[in-house]
């Protein structure tokens, strides 16, 4: 079996709580694994028989150059998220995608560049006059990043925000703000292979005063996903990788969902390319984790 890359760089790695626990589990299944930076121009990707994005997050400042190194990685040796499954699981307009295909999504609107953000607001708050409160983010950023809560009467303050989200060659994703969150937090579901491995509770990022907060480890919780959550989780997965062409389930993911107001579990957000899998929360994920990607190395295909 040859040497698989966990990828990273020098700024994510002391904030990626999975790859202590995922290098132990390598060496306990007597899997060769090797940390590398994304960026570390001095790497040959093609000594290694895989790539497996972990922690590769300054992507979000550095997209192109992000997306240039999976097209070059790619081909000169097997990266298991391929380039296009990179290019749709860093977008949140796949969300459009999966309501397309069947999956329950929180509903979102999409707003592109070149648009009028206000009446863009106010088409959004016609079609949900119940919402409590609306959230405007981008299309393409991770970690709360440039992610707003209104109040429905803010409609001004939101649409500046849009505004400058597509100044700033985004496209901006509206949504209701789904209030479940405050009393039940969302569930984070990690899968392997296409397989529910754990839960994690996250609390509520967004305050009605306007604070968001980043996901770091204290709003985290262990949590066992119901089982009308893992089948929308494995929906979502068999969706996205439909989508892309892959012929077979992901090695990791991740699946966020909130409870809409009638209990449906929604998709709020889905992590394929770089996902945090919140190893510390689940007993013996890390080395399940490492069973298959072990498995993956000694198998054809991505
Ligand atoms: N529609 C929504 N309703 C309630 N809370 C939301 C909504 N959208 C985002 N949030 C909150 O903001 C956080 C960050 O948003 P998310 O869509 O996960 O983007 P990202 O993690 O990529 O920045 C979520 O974890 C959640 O707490
Ligand atoms: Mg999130």
């Amino acid at each position: 079996m040859g040497t698989l890359a966990l990828v990273t760089d020098a700024v994510s790695l002391p904030l990626d709580h999975d790859m202590p626990p995922l290098l132990a589990a390598c060496d306990t299944v007597g899997l060769a694994a090797e940390v590398c930076h994304w960026d570390d121009g001095a790497v040959d990707w093609s000594r290694f028989e895989a790539v497996l994005f972990r922690s590769p997050w300054t992507w979000a400042d550095r997209r192109a150059e992000f997306l240039d190194f999976c097209d070059r990685v790619s081909r000169v040796t097997r990266l298991l998220t391929p380039p296009p499954l990179v290019r749709w699981a860093l977008d949140k307009r796949y969300l459009a995608e999966l309501a397309a295909a069947g999956v329950p999504v929180v509903p979102t609107t999409i707003v592109e560049p070149g648009a009028a953000a206000l009446p863009a607001v106010r088409d959004f708050l016609a079609t949900h006059p119940r919402a409590a409160g609306f959230v405007v983010k981008p299309n393409d950023a991770c970690y709360s990043k440039n992610v707003r809560r209104f109040a429905a009467s803010e409609g001004e303050e939101a649409a500046r925000h849009i505004g400058w989200l597509l100044a700033d060659g985004s496209h901006a994703v509206l949504q209701p703000y789904v209030e479940s969150v405050d009393r039940h937090g969302e569930t984070d579901l990690t899968f392997f292979d296409g397989v529910y491995s754990h839960a994690i509770r996250k609390g509520a990022m967004l305050l009605p005063d306007g604070t968001v907060h980043v996901p770091t480890l204290d709003f985290r919780t262990a949590r066992a996903a119901d089982e009308d959550e893992r089948a929308v989780g494995a929906a979502a997965l068999a969706a996205a990788a439909a989508a892309v062409g892959l012929d077979r389930p992901l090695v990791c993911g991740r699946v966020d969902l909130l409870r809409g107001p009638d209990g449906t579990p929604m998709v709020l957000e889905m992590e394929l390319c770089e996902p945090s899998l919140n190893l510390d929360f689940g007993p013996d994920s890390a080395l399940r984790l490492a069973e298959v990607l072990a498995d993956r190395l000694t198998s054809p295909g991505a």
